[in-house]
């Protein structure tokens, strides 16, 4: 691929960026001059900037921390910028524990810190080319060219990776370890997961010339869109947790304490820079396009198309090439990042509280439209959370027709300041579903009100509540027939008993004409019952009413559970109870304590369970359900007489066979396969360099077994033992 391409129009004007800060910002008060205030900031901009602090700490939380992020890149780049935009008139406001003055994550519990020897930084935005050309002013500003002669503007360039910044120490050429950046100061070490990647060298190619001493090498973690889909469309058949996007899947692989499903996880390694380096005696003059090519003959994967851009100009014509080509690269790029060729160049330049100033991450401008906010709707969720939802004028976003979009919640409304009868601006950037970017100001109607949240439920009336520390409000009435709806509808649906050509259209008039309050009625449905209902034929009834028949005959403990939709219990955690309780009545029983042995169950999971079955209404459907003959018995707990039976197991090392094959095969013998050691863990099998796991077993002094054990266990269950066990 080449980039020898026109530049891209000039200053991009729906920025999304400086749209969205302008329409948030304004709402506060208006922003005319940007000099900077010595008073201190009024009330209301105070209040506003602690609320963009506190938003933003849980964004980076939710981001960097659980990879389970609530909004899109660019809304988080909106709420940040409105912060950066007050602090600047107010620099007050600024400080140290400021998010704009931090890199980004907070560390995951589990896993070992390390301090990295240099800070990792993080790399400033731009989404236009004005916005870049602001960039290379500042850096032009900060170069003192009597002191360091005129600044050499050459420019590497590369795609911008979208997955997890990575540090790999290495030794005498040897790898040592490998960090997460983490909050930029201290990674999460992940050593071991990264020696599963057969992209990192563990030992430095001697094509690269002499290996300095210390060599810290930055990359990008990512999983390539190939592997991602089939990553996922693996996860889907073993019924496992499917991946949001490529970069949640490389960063919860990564991060994920297992290195046998780690094993399984295809991530690369791309290098783009250098951390602390010791050269001895023989540092060489590098650039950085040089150092990308020594990267290479040392065995690494660099970032693909990286291209030396002579000037300004040229970056511009590049960012636009790169955007121009995005879906044709391998893996998920957010932009392309311009470097400063000259390492010594970079030196001079340093470093911001969190970015270079000789780097900028060139950023793909989202697809935005404007349209009239005509109503917020309130859905109410089958937990009884609240989601307040964007009912929009139908409008092309990018070729796609969007009318509806959720709002989140009350807090993400009113930092958007969105009003019914606004004219808002509506984007898709990348992949990610279509969103409220914020309201354009100038055209709002004179008598536009601030959005009031419900203190009551729309569909039942009831109060609502929302806990302290808790984003949605909540309908707590069982009997709420929008929460019995959205029940039913989950009961009938893929993640509940899956029953074909029952779906949330017949629920819903189900619902609406009484003849179904919950999802036990489904199972009193007579032929009779159904004809009344418009295109609803003898024919279709019939193979309604055998659909049902057949879910009620075949439904297992584990997958009434996922139907029943008790808060925090999805598909694993209802497996797990399946293997462990034989009914519905051995769970009911089950105290807090004993529900707290399983692995996996915290208290919250626990005091979920214990709340549903101490919940009389719902013990009402359980009757109703067991009267109409749902009521299965797992399998896993008939087998008591096994071994295996609802027990805890655990493979480390390198197994006789696939490992999730003897996974596969553990659970049909009633065990129950988890991710580490612990308290809990029944049995730990260990197989060739089982590593750090069966010390701990050890230490904890929980039975060990080598492949023949397992296999003789098995056999014990009753398991037919596949016949080329153990061969090799
Ligand atoms: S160079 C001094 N090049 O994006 C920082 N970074 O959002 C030099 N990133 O912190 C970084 N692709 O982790 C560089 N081609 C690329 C990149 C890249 C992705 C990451 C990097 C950075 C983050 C900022």
């Amino acid at each position: 691929m080449t980039a020898d391409h026109p530049a891209p129009d000039p200053a991009h004007p729906t920025s999304r960026k400086t749209g969205a800060t302008r329409a948030t910002a304004q709402a506060v008060l208006p922003l005319d001059g940007p000099e900077a205030e010595v008073t201190a900031p009024p009330e209301p901009v105070l209040r506003r900037a602690r609320f963009l602090a506190a938003e933003l700490a849980r964004h980076n939380y939710l981001y960097h921390t659980l990879d389970a992020p609530e909004i899109s890149d660019d809304a988080y780049d909106a709420l940040y910028n409105e912060l950066a935009v007050l602090e600047r008139r107010w620099p007050m406001l600024a400080g140290e524990q400021s998010p704009t003055a931090k890199v980004g994550g907070r560390l995951l519990e589990g896993l070992a810190k390390e301090r990295h020897r240099q800070r990792m930084y993080g790399l400033d935005n731009v989404f236009s080319v004005s916005g870049w050309r602001e960039f290379t002013e500042r850096m032009r500003r900060a170069w003192d060219e009597r002191l360091n002669g005129p600044i050499p503007l050459v420019f590497w360039c590369d795609p911008k990776l979208d997955g997890l910044a990575v540090e790999l120490v290495y030794e005498h050429g040897e790898l040592r370890k490998a960090l997460t950046r983490g909050d930029g100061e201290t990674g999460e070490l992940v050593t071991e997961a990264v020696r599963t990647m057969d992209s990192v060298p563990r030992v430095l190619e001697a094509g690269g010339g002499a290996f300095p001493d210390l060599l810290e090498v930055r990359g990008e973690a990512v999983m390539f869109r190939e592997d991602f889909a089939r990553l996922n469309a693996r996860q889907e058949a073993l019924g496992l947790k499917t991946f949001a996007n490529p970069r949640n899947a490389a960063a919860g692989s990564l991060r994920q304490l297992d290195l046998s499903v780690m094993e399984t996880r295809p991530l690369r390694f791309l290098a783009y820079s250098l951390g602390a380096v010791d050269w001895g005696n023989c540092a060489p003059s590098l650039t950085q396009g040089e150092l990308m090519a020594r990267l290479t003959a040392w065995g690494f994967l660099t970032p693909p198309d990286g291209r030396l851009c002579a000037g300004v100009e040229q970056v511009e014509a590049y960012a636009e090439w790169v955007r121009a080509n995005r879906t044709g690269f391998p893996m998920e790029i957010d932009g392309a990042v311009a470097k400063l060729d000259d390492l010594e160049a970079q030196e001079v330049l340093g470093f911001t509280a969190r970015a270079p100033r000789f780097a900028v991450a060139f950023k793909f401008p989202a697809i935005q439209a404007q349209t009239v906010l005509d109503a917020i709707e309130i859905q109410v969720g089958r937990t009884g959370a609240l989601t307040p939802v964007a009912v929009l004028q139908p409008v092309a976003v990018g070729g796609v027709m969007v009318s509806r979009a959720t709002l989140h919640n009350e807090d993400e409304i009113h930092a958007r300041d969105v009003r019914v009868g606004d004219t808002v601006i509506v984007q898709r950037a990348g992949d990610v579903i279509p969103e409220v970017v914020g309201p354009v100001l100038e055209k709002r109607p004179p008598d536009a009100l601030p959005f009031r949240f419900p203190h009551a439920c729309p569909a039942c009336g009831e109060p609502v509540h929302r806990e302290p520390g808790e984003a949605a409000w909540r309908c707590d009435n069982l009997a709420c027939p929008a929460r019995r709806l959205r029940a039913i509808t989950h009961f009938v649906s893929k993640a509940g008993l899956d029953i074909q050509g029952v779906g949330e259209k017949w629920v819903e008039q189900l619902v609406t004409a009484g003849r179904v309050q919950s999802p036990a009625d489904l199972f009193t449905l007579r032929e009779e019952d159904l004809l009344g209902f418009e295109r609803m034929g003898e024919t279709l009834a019939r193979k309604f009413l055998a659909a049902l028949e057949t879910a009620r005959s075949t439904a297992t403990l584990a997958r009434l559970l996922c139907a029943l939709g008790i808060r925090h219990v999805g598909e694993q955690t209802a497996r797990l109870l399946a293997a462990r309780f034989r009914d519905l009545d051995e769970l009911a029983a089950a105290s807090t304590e004993t529900l707290l042995e399983l692995p996996d169950i915290g208290p919250e999971v626990a005091a979920s369970i214990r709340y549903f079955f101490a919940t009389p209404a719902n013990r009402v459907v359980l009757e109703h359900l067991r009267a109409r003959g749902l009521w299965p018995v797992s399998s896993g707990a008939d087998a008591q007489a096994t071994p295996l039976s609802g027990k805890t197991i655990l493979f480390t090392g390198t197994l006789p066979l696939p490992r999730a094959r003897a996974q596969a095969l553990a659970e049909a013998a009633g065990a129950i396969p988890v991710g580490g050691v612990s308290r809990k863990l029944d049995y730990l099998v260990a197989g060739e360099k089982p590593g750090s796991k069966l010390d701990k077993a050890r230490a904890l002094g929980i039975p060990i077994l080598d492949g023949e054990g397992f296999r003789r266990l098995l056999a014990g269950a009753g398991v037919e033992v596949p016949s080329d066990f153990l061969q090799k």
